[in-house]
């Protein structure tokens, strides 16, 4: 049995890992802004009223905590905004870059007290942040921030190690959330978080810095 901390947790993604992650008998901490009635439906420790973007937040989050330890940190609380060449908006590409990028770092660091050795750190990101695999351009504010994410998880790696803390650097596949407008294309939460935890559960301080995709493929930077 884990304490497991999952930001991002009140739908989508994140509330999919709060589900799995309690029906294993884990014990959940699932931060979000908002509770929503799939959330609270679950007997999960809460804690609400966290807007990542805010570093008073993210305090007040640790102080929460009250010197509880960590077995595993899930950071996957993210946004996807819209912003192309012909619409490049600074304030979008700066907030995407603040939370997708800068709050998953800040929060890292402002935890790293409450993990012990053998803790684990799983940063939700994209294969769009992926600059190999980027045949389509666009995108800019979301990629730029993901990629940022990428370079800030492989320096988590390294420098946690002697912390004997591992990271995973998580894409979860396309997933039909509401981030993606529900696109039929996509997975369903439950099989990319089957994957996800895979993934978790599988990492250790040898394999720590990696770049994977749920299904377990290594992906390129
Ligand atoms: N779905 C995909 O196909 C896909 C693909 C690649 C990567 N990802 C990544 O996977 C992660 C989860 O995405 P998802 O598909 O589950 O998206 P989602 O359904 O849109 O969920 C996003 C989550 O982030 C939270 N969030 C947004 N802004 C926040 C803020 N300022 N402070 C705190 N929480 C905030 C949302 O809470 P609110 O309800 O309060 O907004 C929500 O819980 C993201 O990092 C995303 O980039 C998803």
């Amino acid at each position: 049995m884990h304490t497991v901390l999952v930001t991002g947790s009140n739908r989508g993604i994140g509330l999919e890992f709060c589900r799995q992650l309690q029906r294993r008998g884990d014990q959940v901490i699932a931060v979000c802004r908002e509770v929503s009635a799939e959330l609270s439906a679950l007997d999960v420790r809460i804690e609400s009223g966290i807007d990542l973007l805010h570093e008073s937040d993210r305090s007040q989050l640790v102080a929460r905590l009250n010197g509880v330890g960590l077995d595993r940190v899930i950071l996957n609380a993210g946004i996807l905004e819209a912003c192309e060449l012909d619409d490049l908006d600074p304030d979008s590409i700066r907030r995407q870059f603040e939370l997708n990028a800068l709050a998953p770092l800040a929060l890292s660091r402002a935890l790293l007290d409450r993990l012990s050795p053998g803790a684990k750190l799983a940063l939700m990101t994209s294969r769009m942040g992926s600059i190999d695999d980027n045949t389509s351009g666009g995108s800019y504010g979301y990629r730029m921030s993901k990629v940022a994410l990428n370079m800030a998880g492989k320096s988590l790696a390294i420098d946690l190690k002697p912390r004997g803390i591992a990271v995973a650097i998580l894409h979860p596949g396309l997933v039909r959330t509401r981030m993606i407008q529900f696109n039929p294309h996509g997975v369903m939460p439950q099989e990319a978080v089957r994957g996800l935890l895979d993934r978790l559960d599988q990492l250790t301080l040898e394999t720590s810095g990696t770049f994977w995709h749920a299904n377990g493929d290594v992906l390129p930077w």
